[in-house]
């Protein structure tokens, strides 16, 4: 007898980023970050453990992929589980797929959710969180809904994400979608080139640890002109010590900077509204509710059919298991 898990976890976009790792093996980051799990983006897993099986199987979005990273996180549930079975694993991404828009957040968490039920394991919010940060850091984060940091911790037990207490701010996300093409640069690669070459990361290490802190204060006093700054900035000088890697590389193409420069005009008119990259080039806009309407007309022109409206979503929840 056989037991399907299905899990749907959602993505979450960073206001305070997570870059660089300080323990790769364990996925120990260097600082805090602060994030926003999104209503409209999320992926669908499911797990099955068969004992007649050789070897993991994988499936995404209906085409079989290498198993090689979902088998080394499968090995972790197994350890915990005591389960030595191989399972076949099948998800569908409702994001495109590494084109920073977090599909590895999304995916882990709802691996994690998944595999550690359908292995028999019952755990807890925050051992879930830590398992999941094992397939990919963000995916800490997307264990929990809505506003999330995930605390840097000093070692595998100390370092797992927690819900944030919920602001009144209207919070919402306009996505505008440059390119959903696969970025030419993993975010597990660039991270190790910026540690590795980027005079800045000591600085963004300095300063980004002290942002996340900043924010938890703002999103407590529903401050949203700090919310907002804290935001921009974090995601700038991330990009910045990107940037100045050594060789050079950058996430933004064109219509990234095009987009950028609308968020900025449309702050200059009066409309609260806050621009955030991630490892790839399209731009997620931070802002609250009345102000959509004024933000999706700003981008029309340019970014007609490539913009999606979203707002926090909710935490990862198994969607159906089945035993045959
Ligand atoms: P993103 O910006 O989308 O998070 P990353 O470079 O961090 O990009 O991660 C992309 C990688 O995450 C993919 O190459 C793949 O290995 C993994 N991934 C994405 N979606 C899934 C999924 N549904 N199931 C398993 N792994 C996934
Ligand atoms: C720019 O979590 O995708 O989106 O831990 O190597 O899997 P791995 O990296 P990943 O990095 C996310 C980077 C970011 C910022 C963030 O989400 O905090
Ligand atoms: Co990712």
């Amino acid at each position: 007898m056989t037991h399907a898990v299905t899990a749907r976890a959602h993505t979450n976009i960073a206001l305070i980023k997570y870059w660089g790792k300080r323990d790769a093996k364990l996925i120990l980051p260097y600082t805090s970050s602060v994030s926003l799990t999104l209503a409209d983006l999320y992926t669908d897993t499911t797990v099955e453990f068969d004992p007649t099986l050789a070897a993991d199987t994988f499936s995404l979005n209906g085409e079989v992929r290498p198993a090689g990273k979902i088998s080394a996180f499968l090995d972790l549930v197994r350890a915990q589980s005591g389960t030595t079975a191989h399972a076949h694993v099948r998800s569908l991404n409702h994001v495109p797929t590494a084109a920073g828009l977090a599909s590895s957040a999304s995916a882990f968490a709802a691996l994690a959710l998944a595999a550690s039920r359908a292995a028999g394991l019952a755990l807890t919010p925050t051992d879930l969180s830590r398992l999941a940060r094992r397939g990919s850091g963000s995916a800490s984060r997307s264990i929990f809904g809505g506003l999330a940091i995930w605390h840097r911790g000093s070692d595998d037990t100390t370092s797992f994400a927690e819900p944030l207490p919920a602001t009144t701010l209207p919070l919402k996300m306009v996505v505008v979608l440059v390119d959903q093409g696969r970025k030419a640069i993993s975010s597990r690669q660039m991270m190790t080139a910026t540690i590795a070459t980027s005079p800045y990361f000591p600085a963004w290490v300095q300063h980004n640890e002290a942002a996340a802190e900043k924010m938890v204060r703002a999103l407590a006093a529903n401050d949203f002109a700090q919310v907002g700054a804290l935001t921009e900035a974090s995601s700038m000088q991330m990009h910045a010590a990107i940037m100045a890697s050594e060789p050079s590389f950058t996430y933004f193409e064109p219509e990234t900077l095009v987009a950028w420069q609308k968020v900025q005009a449309l702050r200059a008119s009066g409309v609260p509204a806050y621009a955030t990259m991630d490892a790839g080039p399209n731009v997620k806009i931070l802002t609250l509710a009345p102000y959509v309407d004024a933000v999706v007309t700003a981008l029309a022109d340019s970014f007609a059919g490539r913009l999606l409206t979203t707002g926090p979503g909710p935490a990862a929840r198994i969607l159906k298991e089945a035993s045959d």
